[in-house]
C-alpha cells in the first residue's frame, strides 16, 4: 500500500499556519482523501497542558526543561504519526522539531543540543514555511497575548527557519505569506499533492539522524 506523506507547516506566530492548513484539511477531506490533521504543542496531553501553562506565563520553566517537555509531546505522538502514513494516511501538522529548535535557540541556547531530544523522531516528507515579517505579523492581530510574541523574539526566529531551510533544501519550500489568504492556499495544495504523489514508495526516513 502506498504510504501517507508527513507535512508541516512552519512559520512565525501569525504567519497564517493554522488558517491554510485547516483550509487544505478541509479541501481534503471534501475530496474524500486520506488524511490527518494535528499541531504541535498538543495542548491536551499532561505535558501538553503543562506547555500551555508556560505559554500562558501561568507557570515559569528553565529554559532547557521546556525544550525538554515540547520535543516529549511530539514523541508522545510519534507512533500515531507512523501508524497513520503506515495505514495510507497522510498527516498534515501545524509546528514541529523546527518550531522546537528555533524558538529555543533564539533564547541562545546551542542549536545542536536543541535537535538532539527530536533526532529519530519521523522525518517530514515537506516543510511548508509561510515566510511574513515581524511586523506584517505583528499587525494581524492577537500577537502579544502569549509568551515569545515579541517583535524582537520573532525576528530571531525567522533568522533560524533560515539556518534550518538551508540544512534541508531538499524537503524546505519557502512560501510568501504576504498574499491573500485566497491566493495561498492552492499554491500550498499543490506542493502537498505533489509531495503525497512522490513519496507513496519511498522509505520513511528518521529527522537528523
Ligand atoms: P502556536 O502554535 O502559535 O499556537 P496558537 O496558534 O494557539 O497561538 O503556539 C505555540 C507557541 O509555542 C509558539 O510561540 C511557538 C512555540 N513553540 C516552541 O517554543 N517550541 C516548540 O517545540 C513548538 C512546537 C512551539
Ligand atoms: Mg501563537
Amino acid at each position: 500500500m502506498a504510504r501517507g506523506a508527513l507535512i508541516i507547516f512552519e512559520g512565525v506566530d501569525r504567519s497564517g499556519k493554522s488558517t491554510q492548513i485547516k483550509r487544505i484539511f478541509n479541501q481534503m477531506v471534501n475530496k474524500g482523501e486520506n488524511v490527518h490533521l494535528t499541531r504541535f504543542p498538543e495542548r491536551t496531553s499532561e505535558i501538553g497542558q503543562t506547555i500551555n501553562g508556560y505559554l500562558k506565563s501561568s507557570n515559569d520553566l528553565s529554559d532547557q526543561a521546556i525544550h525538554l517537555l515540547f520535543s516529549a509531546n511530539r514523541w508522545e505522538h510519534a507512533q500515531s504519526i507512523l501508524n497513520y502514513m503506515n495505514n495510507g494516511t497522510s498527516v498534515l501538522v501545524d509546528r514541529y522539531a523546527f518550531s522546537g529548535v528555533a524558538f529555543t535557540a533564539a533564547k541562545g541556547l546551542d542549536l545542536e543540543w536543541c535537535k538532539n531530544p527530536d533526532r529519530g523522531l519521523p522525518k517530514p516528507d515537506l516543510v511548508l514555511q509561510l515566510d511574513v515579517d515581524e511586523e506584517t505579523a505583528k499587525k494581524r492581530g492577537g500577537f502579544g497575548e502569549e509568551r515569545y510574541e515579541k517583535v524582537e523574539f520573532q525576528r530571531q526566529v525567522r533568522k533560524l527557519y533560515s539556518q534550518l531551510r538551508e540544512e534541508h533544501s531538499d524537503i524546505w519550500k519557502i512560501i510568501d505569506a504576504s498574499a491573500s489568504v485566497d491566493e495561498l492556499t492552492p499554491a500550498l495544495q499543490n506542493h502537498v499533492d505533489e509531495t503525497i504523489k512522490s513519496c507513496q514508495n519511498k522509505d520513511i526516513e528518521k529527522l537528523w539522524i
